[in-house]
C-alpha cells in the first residue's frame, strides 16, 4: 500500500459496478440480456425525444462554455414538479397542527397533471410550498448522499444510523469518510425497521461512557420504499423519525417515489432536520445522466451548496433533466404497466411454494428461499442468480434475498420462465 493513502481504505474495495459479473467478465448468456439488477426503466427514451434533446443540445450548449453552476433553471422546475408530487401524494399519515395541507387523493391512482408553462399543471401551490432554495442538485443522488456525510459527520464528530438490509451506498461512502456505520435490524416479517433496536443505538452512542468509541449518530437514513426489500415507510416509522432530536438529520430516500406515489415531501415544513433525496435514474430514465436532488429547509441546501464541487453537474445532463420534467406526462404514463406487471410478476412467482415474496411499492420485487438454515437459503440464491444469468436475466443477489427488477413485459415473462426451470 502506498505510504501516503489512509491505513482504512486497504480494508475498502473499490465499486463494482452493475450490470455484469462481480469479476467484470462479460455475462456468459444463450440469449438478449435482460438488466433486471439496477432497477432501471426498461424503456429509453422515446426516439422523437432524444431527438429534439440533440437538437436542443445543438442549439443551446456552449461545450467551451461550463455549465449553469448554480443550477437554476433546474432547480425551478424541481420544485414545481416537487410542490405537485405533495398534493397528488397518496397514504400521507395525519399531520400535527401547522403543517402543510395535503389534499385528498385524486381517483384512479397515478396523477400527471397536464403540462403547462410556469404553472403548476392545475395543483394550486400551497402558502409554503417549495422553491428553488429547497433544492440541490447532485451528480446522482450518490454525491449528495456524500455531501451530506462531509456535512454532518466529517472529522469523528458523528456516526450514521441505517437498518439493514438497505441501500448500500450510505454505508460505502461514510466507510470512505471514515465515518462509522451502526447498523439495526429490520422485521424479518414486514421489513419494518426494529425502532426499539435504533432507539437503543442512538441512545449507547450518544453516550460518553458507552462501550463503542463511535461518535453520536448525527444522521439517520431510510428509503421510501427501501431497497432491497420495497416496503414503504409504516405510520410506526415515520411517528419515530418525527421524535428524533434537532442534532439528528433524518434522509429519506425517495428514490423509488414515483413507482409509490407517496411522499413525505409535504413534512418538510415541521421538520428542518428532514432532507428528502430524489433521483432521475429510475421512473425518468435518465440514469446515464447522473442526476439526483434533494428538497428541504434552505439552511440545509445552503451547506450542501457548500460543499458540491462547482460544476458537478455537465451542461447536457442538466438539459436531460429539465427536458425530461417538461415531459413528465409522456415519461411517467408508462408507470402504470410497471405497476400492473409488478403484479402479475408476483403472482407468478407466489405460484413456486419454495419461495416467499414480499409486496411492493417500488420498481422491484424482492424474493427469498423459504429454509430453516439461512446459510443454506443463500447458497440457493446465488445458484438462482447465477442460473439466471447464464439464461440472460440480470437479477441481484443482495441482503439475504433476491431483488428483481420490474422490467417489460416481455422480460418479466422470460424471467417467470426461466425462474420455473430453475425450480422446478
Ligand atoms: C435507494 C436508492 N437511492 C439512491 C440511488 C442512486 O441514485 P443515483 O443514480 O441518483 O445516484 C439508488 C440507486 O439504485 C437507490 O436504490
Amino acid at each position: 500500500m502506498l505510504p501516503f493513502i489512509r491505513k482504512d481504505l486497504a480494508q475498502l474495495t473499490a465499486y463494482t459496478p452493475h450490470p455484469g459479473a462481480a469479476s467484470g467478465e462479460s455475462v456468459p448468456s444463450k440469449s438478449a440480456i435482460d438488466r433486471l439488477d439496477t432497477n432501471e426503466c426498461p424503456y429509453d427514451l422515446p426516439a422523437e425525444l432524444k431527438q429534439k434533446l440533440a437538437w436542443n443540445y445543438q442549439q443551446l450548449i456552449e461545450t467551451n462554455r461550463y455549465p449553469d453552476g448554480g443550477h437554476a433553471a433546474l432547480k425551478e422546475a424541481i420544485a414545481q414538479y416537487v410542490n405537485e408530487s405533495i398534493a397528488e401524494s397518496i397514504h400521507v399519515p395525519p399531520l400535527s397542527k401547522g403543517g402543510l395541507h395535503v389534499p385528498p387523493l385524486s381517483k384512479g391512482g397515478l396523477h400527471v397533471p397536464p403540462l403547462s408553462k410556469g404553472g403548476l399543471g392545475g395543483v394550486i401551490p400551497p402558502k409554503t410550498a417549495i422553491t428553488a432554495d429547497n433544492i440541490s442538485v447532485g451528480n446522482g443522488s450518490d454525491e449528495l448522499i456524500r455531501s451530506l456525510l462531509i456535512a454532518t459527520c466529517l472529522g469523528a464528530v458523528g456516526s450514521i444510523l441505517v437498518a439493514n438490509p438497505t441501500f448500500s451506498m450510505y454505508g460505502i461512502i461514510a466507510q470512505t469518510l471514515g465515518i462509522p456505520v451502526v447498523s439495526v435490524p429490520r422485521k424479518p416479517d414486514t421489513f419494518e425497521m426494529d425502532i426499539e433496536e435504533a432507539k437503543r443505538a442512538i441512545l449507547s452512542e450518544g453516550c460518553a461512557n458507552a462501550q463503542t468509541e463511535n461518535p453520536p449518530v448525527r444522521v439517520v437514513f431510510v428509503v421510501h420504499p427501501n431497497s432491497p426489500t420495497a416496503n414503504a415507510l409504516t405510520t410506526n416509522e415515520i411517528e419515530w423519525l418525527s421524535t428524533l432530536p434537532e442534532d439528528i438529520l433524518v434522509v429519506i430516500d425517495e428514490a423509488y417515489f414515483e413507482f409509490s406515489q407517496n411522499t413525505l415531501a409535504g413534512k418538510l415544513q415541521e421538520h428542518p432536520n428532514w432532507i428528502i433525496l430524489r433521483t432521475f435514474s429510475k421512473a425518468f430514465r435518465l440514469a446515464s445522466m447522473r442526476v439526483g436532488y434533494a428538497i428541504a429547509n434552505p439552511e440545509l441546501t445552503a451547506a450542501l451548496e457548500k460543499i458540491r464541487l462547482p460544476y458537478n453537474l455537465p451542461a447536457f445532463s442538466q438539459l436531460a433533466a429539465e427536458f425530461a420534467l417538461a415531459q413528465r406526462q409522456l415519461l411517467l404514463a408508462v408507470i402504470p404497466e410497471t405497476i400492473s406487471e409488478r403484479a402479475k410478476l408476483i403472482a407468478a412467482l407466489t405460484q413456486h411454494q419454495q419461495l416467499q415474496i414480499w409486496p411492493s411499492a417500488a420498481n422491484f420485487v424482492y424474493l427469498r428461499v423459504k429454509a430453516d438454515n439461512r446459510n443454506l437459503a443463500e447458497q440457493q440464491h446465488k445458484q438462482i442468480m447465477e442460473q439466471l444469468k447464464a439464461e440472460g436475466t440480470l437479477i441481484r443477489h443482495t441482503g439475504g434475498g433476491l431483488r428483481i427488477t420490474v422490467g417489460s413485459p416481455q422480460e418479466n415473462q422470460r424471467t417467470c420462465d426461466r425462474l420455473s426451470q430453475i425450480l422446478t
